[in-house]
């Protein structure tokens, strides 16, 4: 059986689209197979080392590159990190594979910006229609959509069960994981 050869999985998508829940399943899942795994969630680091950070593109531009060093050490250590970042434009994701390298797994977590809207869990895009915050993804930033991700996940159709499913087979079947 070959060595476990770590891995990032980069979740892009909206907010609001699932990243965060499909993130923290698919660690459950991994970790109940005793696969090392880590979640490097963009709400959470930008409360600790990326507190220094707003949402202009310059800001996400250097927050991204910290979390795909982050990422890129772990998995050098044989963990399969699991990435939860808007990421919102080609060239963040672009630059952040360059800094993992071979190893990067882009995932689309992809749910309509109608669908996110409705969802409104932290009460964000009511306030950015408001016209109070200032690059709200979708909003008033921009998203591109991944044009050839790795995986997508279309959360409001697809069950969580079946998409950390999706997510295992595939870092299976790219060899990350014993089969
Ligand atoms: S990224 O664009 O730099 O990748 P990141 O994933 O770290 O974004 O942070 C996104 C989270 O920050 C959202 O889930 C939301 O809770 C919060 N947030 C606050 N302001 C904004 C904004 N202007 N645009 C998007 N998300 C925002």
């Amino acid at each position: 059986m070959s060595a476990a050869r770590g891995a990032v999985i980069w979740m892009t998508g909206l907010s609001g689209a699932g990243k965060s829940t499909l993130a923290r399943a698919l660690h459950a899942r991994l970790a109940a197979a005793g696969q090392p795994a880590i979640v490097l969630d963009g709400d959470v680091m930008r409360r600790g080392l990326n507190a220094d950070l707003g949402f202009t593109p310059e800001d996400r531009t250097e927050n991204l590159r910290r979390v795909a060093h982050v990422a890129a050490l772990f998995m050098q250590q044989g963990f399969i990190v699991i990435a939860a970042v808007i990421s919102p434009e080609h060239q963040h994701r672009r630059a952040a594979r360059e800094i993992v390298g071979d190893g990067f797994i882009e995932v689309f977590v992809n749910a309509p910006l109608r669908v996110c809207e409705a969802r409104d869990a932290k009460d964000l895009y009511a306030r950015a229609r408001r016209g109070e915050i200032a690059h709200f993804t979708g909003i008033s930033g921009p998203f591109d959509a991944p044009l050839a991700p790795d995986v997508a996940i279309e959360t409001d159709r697809v069950p969580v069960d079946e998409a950390v499913g999706r997510l295992m087979a595939h870092l299976v079947a790219k060899g990350r994981l014993p089969g």
